[in-house]
């Protein structure tokens, strides 16, 4: 796979500064005002002043630039113009406004967490010594997971990111019109939904494990219970643990672990449907609100 990595995202909020500390608190590092990093996947979070919320950005690591000129080739075939250098190739999502930047970098290599010893029936890996589940302080998001949009015109912006920029499908709900893409082994990095106008439904952010997403998430509510939107629960497609907060422009941050890799495309079965709630497998009743975010009118009204 040419493309490797979800890179970094931009997003555009009227209120900067109490979204910037919004993702202080959340985990992230605030290397310069506006830019913020994970512990391993470097600047990958910029906050910068829009009129109303939107993805402004989106950026993805590629091999070399091999890579930039059959994506350029495809992107003339839909009709749509790249901007390239060497190393780079720019181009809009004619639906969504979202930039899109494909960049020539080095693959990322994550080192694993420490285990945490777990307990189950017949086999107890920890005796006699309480869990450090139950110790630990809020760990910070390793890396940017993915990202969340509307669109007016769903399947023109799949075509996009599918057949101009190279992205993969995952998974597909027709009953939501929603693509799970992705530009990297992980199950989705980005997901394309319809809209009644284009905007940014969530960024979800990778933690080492299930307690790392409830610890970090019950260190959010305990400053500002307002911030709870979903979770705790498992995604049904993805397979990942979740709980979703809101921040103070509407836009909701995921907490997120133990999302499915695919390393094979052969292997991998893409799925119309599946079995599991599209949604969730289990957690909470899913809120109208996460359907439905309701600030959608003033999106559309450019407030
Ligand atoms: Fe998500």
């Amino acid at each position: 796979m040419s493309l490797h990595r979800l890179r970094s995202i931009t997003i555009g909020v009227p209120s900067v500064d109490a979204v910037c500390a919004f993702y202080r608190d959340f985990g992230l590092a605030e290397t310069r005002p506006g830019h913020f990093e994970t512990a391993d996947g470097g600047e990958q979070l910029c906050i910068a002043a829009a009129p109303h919320r939107a993805l402004l950005e989106l950026s993805v690591g590629v091999d070399d630039a091999d890579d930039l000129g059959r994506a350029t080739a495809a992107l003339a075939k839909l009709g749509i113009e790249a901007q390239r250098d060497a190393r780079s190739l720019r181009a809009v999502e004619p639906i969504t406004g979202v930039r899109a930047l494909l960049r020539v970098e080095p693959r990322v290599a994550q080192k694993p967490p420490t285990r945490i010893p777990i307990n189950a029936p017949g086999e107890a890996q920890r005796v006699d010594a309480r869990s450090p589940a139950v110790l630990a302080a809020p760990s910070k998001p390793r890396r940017l997971s993915h990202a969340v949009i509307g669109s007016a015109d769903a399947p023109a912006s799949k075509r996009f990111f599918v057949e101009g920029l190279g992205f993969r499908v995952s998974d597909e709900v027709p009953a939501f019109g929603a693509s799970f893409l992705r530009c990297s082994t992980d199950h989705h990095n980005l997901l394309v939904q319809p809209g009644a106008v284009s905007f940014l439904h969530h960024t979800a952010w990778e933690m080492d494990d299930v307690d790392a997403v409830g610890r970090a998430a019950a260190a959010m509510l305990a400053t500002d219970p307002s911030r709870h939107v979903w979770g705790l629960g498992r995604h049904g497609i993805g397979s990942n643990y979740f709980w979703y907060l809101r921040d103070p422009a509407g836009n909701f941050a995921e907490y997120s672990s133990d999302l499915d890799v695919i390393a094979d495309d052969e292997a991998w079965k893409v799925a119309a449907s599946t079995a599991a709630h599209p949604l969730a497998a289990w957690g909470p009743p899913v809120p109208g609100a996460f359907r439905a975010p309701l600030d959608i009118v003033a999106v559309a009204q450019g407030r």
